[in-house]
């Protein structure tokens, strides 16, 4: 990767406010309880899935300043099943944005009460989009890339981004 000059500021839009990453960082964690579980005994997979969306909207509505809706989830791939009793914990940032859209990462790990170390059981890239009143899309500051991680996180959100509209026009041109 070439080098780069940070702090780096990257967005779509004309408005003149910027925001750093770790201005919308959030961190989520759960207990996981019987309540969440599936037919196998371990976790619903809808459970993380939930949990992902809430704090990827947490973490969108902080950076844009307002609600957000989820627009897509990428591919969630789950890495090993996670236990009832284990501690869940999502991290969740903002790794791009677009004019009107945030790509927000989402790592999840567990680990049991007495573990040494937590596992990373999957990570997800959520696209939200900040809305008005009206419930139309609306510009959302700048983002302000401030270490090399940030910068390797938004050069990969862009290369998503980039495959998820070759798709959408892939899907466009097939059904018209
Ligand atoms: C998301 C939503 C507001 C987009 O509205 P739209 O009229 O398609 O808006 P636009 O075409 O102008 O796109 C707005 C932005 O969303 C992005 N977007 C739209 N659909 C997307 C999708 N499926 N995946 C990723 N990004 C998407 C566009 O790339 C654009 O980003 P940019 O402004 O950063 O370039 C609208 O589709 C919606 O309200 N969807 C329902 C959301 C919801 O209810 N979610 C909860 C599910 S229960």
């Amino acid at each position: 990767m070439n080098k780069v000059n940070l702090p780096l500021t990257v967005g779509e839009t004309g408005l003149e406010e910027a925001r750093t990453v770790s201005h919308s960082q959030q961190t989520l964690t759960h207990v996981t309880t019987p309540l969440d579980a599936n037919l196998t005994g371990n976790v619903f997979g809808g459970v993380i899935l939930a949990a992902v969306d809430r704090v990827a909207g947490v973490s969108a509505a902080r950076h844009s300043g307002g609600p957000c809706v989820t627009a897509s989830f990428d591919q969630v791939d789950f890495r090993s099943p996670i236990s009832i009793g284990e501690i869940v914990t999502l991290a969740a940032s903002v790794n791009y944005v677009g004019r009107t859209s945030m790509e927000v990462g989402v790592r999840v790990t567990a680990e049991g009460v007495l573990d040494d170390q937590p596992r990373h059981t999957n990570s997800c890239y959520v696209t939200m989009v900040a809305i008005d009143d009206a419930g139309r899309p609306r510009p959302v500051p700048k983002l302000i890339l401030e270490d090399a991680t940030q910068y390797r996180r938004y050069i990969d959100a862009s290369a998503r981004r980039g495959a998820r509209r070759s798709l959408a026009e892939a899907r466009r041109q097939r059904d018209s």
